[in-house]
């Protein structure tokens, strides 16, 4: 099967496309065939050397949408589920951008019913990031929170979930997507400035760091997308960062609010994966509004 990796690090020009063997699923994984792989920020880490293993075939992809097509012993899922998962961030030789890849079964979601696979797959990495995020600042229906990179994809996810659970949510995101965050339910908007201490708390997705921490009111709460790499607690306000992790039950969750209307899946473009490098260059140029998404 083929797959698209990284063997030396480097821009866009470093991602291959090889003939790889087939993973096989050992106990409580699946295989699944892959229908749709989204292109991440992440993957740009990876292709710069992010997970280490310098030398070796590092494999890129933390989405996928797809079908089981094998099963290892003690998984409840069947040959033909059409699921979405997230595949964790680890150095490997094969994760998603491929034909197939192999994911642990507490992993697996049944996919949305109402999207097709290119959108599906634009849901596990950015939504689970979101919501895990939220979790942790532990917002209370009327309170404020403040999401930077709000048109991003774990800020337009973050928007919307906080925003259906009765939070009050401000956007800062750049001008041009004022109109497009208010959709997502963002009750203000700001492109730049906001008042020190104004806010109950901060999700912070466009990496903003202290600045964006002295917007936190005394006593709040903050979190950034970076792991570690939160500033220090100033003021009382509670500093935290995520680190994304696979929950299927969540991931179901979240499919079901797709289904429901409550969340959006935006593609911004399609690429065949023998093309991954092109669309590696097309991250690299910015300005992608949506995911872009690899079809084997
Ligand atoms: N820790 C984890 O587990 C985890 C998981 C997933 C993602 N992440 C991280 O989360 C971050 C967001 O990911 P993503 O996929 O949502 O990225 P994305 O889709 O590129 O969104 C980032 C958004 O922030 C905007 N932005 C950046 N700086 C801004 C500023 N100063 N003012 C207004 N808007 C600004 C960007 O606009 P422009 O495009 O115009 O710059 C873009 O709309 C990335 O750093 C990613 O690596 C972490």
């Amino acid at each position: 099967m083929r797959a698209a990796v990284v063997r030396t690090f480097g821009g866009p020009e470093a991602v291959e496309v090889v003939e790889t063997g087939l993973p096989e699923p050992g106990p409580r994984q699946v295989r699944i065939k892959v229908a749709a792989a989204t292109l991440n920020p992440a993957d740009a880490g990876v292709r710069e050397g992010f997970l280490g293993d310098a030398g070796k075939q590092i494999g890129f992809g933390w989405d996928v949408a797809g079908t089981v097509d094998a099963t290892g012993v003690a998984t409840a899922w069947s040959v033909g589920d059409e699921v979405v998962a997230l595949d964790p961030g680890v150095a490997r030789p094969v994760r998603t951008h491929a034909e197939y890849v192999v994911v642990d079964t507490d992993a697996v979601a049944t996919a949305p019913t109402t999207v097709d696979a290119v959108h599906a797959a634009t849901l596990p990495l950015n939504a689970l990031t979101a919501v895990q995020a939220l979790d942790l600042l532990e917002l209370e229906e009327g309170q404020s929170l403040l999401v930077t990179g709000a048109a991003g994809a774990v800020g337009g996810f973050a928007v919307q979930l906080a925003a259906h659970r009765g939070v009050s949510v401000t956007a800062l995101a750049r001008e041009g997507d004022e109109e497009f965050v208010r959709s997502l339910g963002a009750a203000h908007f700001t492109s730049g400035a906001v008042s020190a201490g104004s806010i109950d708390a901060v999700l912070d997705a466009a990496v903003l760091g202290e600045t964006a921490l002295e917007w936190v009111r005394d006593g709040g709460s903050y979190v950034g997308v970076r792991p570690g790499g939160e500033p220090a607690s100033v003021r009382g306000v509670r500093t935290a960062s995520i680190a994304v992790s696979a929950d299927g039950a969540r991931l179901a969750e979240l499919a079901a609010l797709v289904d429901e209307g409550v969340l959006t899946l935006r593609v911004a473009e399609t690429y065949p994966l023998e093309e991954a490098a092109k669309a590696h260059a097309r991250l690299a140029e910015g300005g992608v509004r949506g995911r872009l998404v690899l079809v084997p």
